[in-house]
């Protein structure tokens, strides 16, 4: 099968487990994987993500093109714009799931990093999560603000939206986003609970054993 035909399986594959496991609703979120040649496939707007067509799915030129497929998610634009900053990224994925939207709602005092590192995994998967300020979805100046963040951070969340999670494949991409729902979980469980988060020294450690 060609690459561009086994991404498309993958995105069905994907879209499938993340509906299955409640991470996506309705027709909310978006996935997208960028082929060697540059394009992007992405999910089509006002798709279910459970029910995706490996055939409707939407090819985007590196320009924002349509190629092939249904007309593109309406939020094509900022996976655009991270792949340009992140050379090593190939999968961008965004979902509304419960807990990190619910973390997007509240007020932040500081928005470089919004959730505390409370495990290594999500140092390790996600990183710091910086908070970008609302926008209407689909709002083209978006994509500036995702530029901006793209640069140094592989996650970032939307206010009052959700989070946008990049990857080397669309698996990592997805084992980070889930990493993220569990720690917003984890954050509204232990509530107002004195917690213990790791120190600045153990991040230091983390980061320097995995670094990617
Ligand atoms: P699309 O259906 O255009 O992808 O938009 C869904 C979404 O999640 C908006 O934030």
């Amino acid at each position: 099968m060609s690459e561009e035909g086994a991404q498309r399986e993958n995105l069905v594959r994907c879209g499938k487990l993340l509906y299955e496991r409640r991470l996506a609703h309705g027709s909310a979120g978006n996935l997208s994987v960028r082929l060697a040649d540059g394009a992007i496939l992405v999910t089509p707007t006002n798709s279910s993500l459970g029910s995706l067509e490996a055939s409707r799915i939407s090819k985007v030129s590196s320009a924002g093109d349509l190629l092939a497929g249904d007309p593109p998610s309406k939020e094509a634009f900022f996976h655009l714009a991270v792949y340009e900053e992140r050379p090593a990224a190939r999968a961008v994925v965004h979902l509304h799931s419960t807990y990190s939207v619910a973390v997007s709602c509240l007020c932040h005092t500081r928005t470089d990093d919004i959730l505390p590192p409370l495990t290594a995994y999500h140092v390790m998967r996600v990183g710091k999560l910086p908070l970008l300020k609302y926008f209407r979805p689909g709002d083209r100046a978006l994509a500036e603000a995702v530029r901006g963040a793209a640069r140094d951070h592989r996650a970032m969340m939307l206010a009052n939206h959700g989070p946008i999670v990049s990857g080397r494949t669309l698996d990592e991409a997805i084992h980070a986003y889930e990493e993220l729902e569990e720690t917003a979980k984890l954050f509204f469980i232990l509530g107002e609970r004195k917690t213990a988060p790791l120190s600045a020294e153990a991040v230091m450690e983390i980061n320097a054993v995995f670094a990617s």
